[in-house]
């Protein structure tokens, strides 16, 4: 075998449970498509640096998304708007550096694509070549479907995102629920179709209601990815901060916390604090002799 040539693992779909089935190599595109035909669901979550991102890959979430809500769970933006193609590089590559098995898929930010498929090329090029990841996101159904054509001609593995796309927050006002209604659900139909034709390996369905999600999934040979979409996509995906409880405030009606991690992580700090405080920390046994 060469050096350029795949190795045996690299060949092979799995053909076991993607939790601990891919245990050598990176889950690819074929592995989920593998499982869609098995029936199996899978997990994806967001990731934004290396140490979390390793936590979740040895946690075994076979896809870790490098989101643009970067912009507001990460770097302390209000949206996702602001996130720049710099910054989803350098956050690509820590995920990438912190990983071994996971998928990473890393989106495109607003203004990186939607001027035409050779922008979106541009930069798909450099989320593959300087932070290495495996698949890029992008936003919008048949709006994208020319740009998601010509970058899996190129050999881009893309993953599409309908239903609530955020970065068009100002146009739509807010973060509504899409898909109501005959007009609104045809159209959803429409995107995923149009996606899956462009050649989309995987859709994320944001902010849709449970029946129409199920529906599109029946109608789609590739994974659908709920996120506010119900139980009958193939897959799910949380923003992390939201499924470990470190997001301030409200978060939205689809997620479950799984953890409250900002108690712990607020409780650990105030009580380091209050050691340095009264000079119980550092003791004897965190100092030198
Ligand atoms: O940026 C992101 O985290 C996303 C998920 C909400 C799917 O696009």
């Amino acid at each position: 075998m060469n050096a350029s040539s795949p190795s045996p693992a690299q060949n092979q779909a799995s053909t076991t449970s993607l939790y601990g089935g891919v245990n050598n190599r990176r889950v690819t595109v074929r592995d989920l498509a593998a499982a869609k035909q098995r029936g199996e669901k899978w997990s994806m979550l967001t990731a934004y640096d290396a140490l979390t991102a390793g936590v979740f890959d040895e946690a075994g979430i076979p896809v870790l998304l490098v989101g643009d809500s970067a912009g507001n769970c990460h770097l302390g933006y209000e949206t996702t708007v602001p996130v720049t193609m710099d910054q989803m590089v350098m956050l690509s590559a820590a995920v990438v550096r912190g990983t071994k098995r996971a998928m990473i898929v890393a989106d495109l930010p607003f203004g990186s694509y939607q001027e035409s498929p050779a922008q979106a090329m541009h930069n798909a090029a450099r989320l593959m070549k300087e932070a290495g990841v495996g698949a890029v996101k992008l936003e919008g159904g048949e709006r994208s479907a020319r740009s998601i054509e010509l970058l899996v001609e190129a050999g881009v593995p893309v993953m599409a995102h309908i239903g609530l796309t955020p970065q068009s927050v100002h146009a739509l006002g807010g973060y509504p629920v899409q898909g109501r209604g005959d007009e609104g659900a045809h159209q959803l139909l429409r995107d995923a179709k149009a996606v899956q034709q462009s050649g989309a390996f995987a859709v994320v369905l944001e902010a849709v209601p449970a029946e129409l999600a199920a529906q599109v999934t029946e109608q789609l040979a590739i994974p659908t990815v709920g996120i506010g979409g119900g139980p009958g996509t193939d897959a799910q995906v949380l923003v992390w901060t939201d499924m470990a409880g470190m997001t301030a405030g409200r978060v939205p009606k689809f997620v479950k916390q799984y953890a409250d991690l900002r108690t712990v992580l607020g409780d650990a700090a105030r009580a380091y604090a209050e050691d340095v405080r009264t000079g119980a920390f550092p003791a004897a046994e965190h100092s030198f002799r």
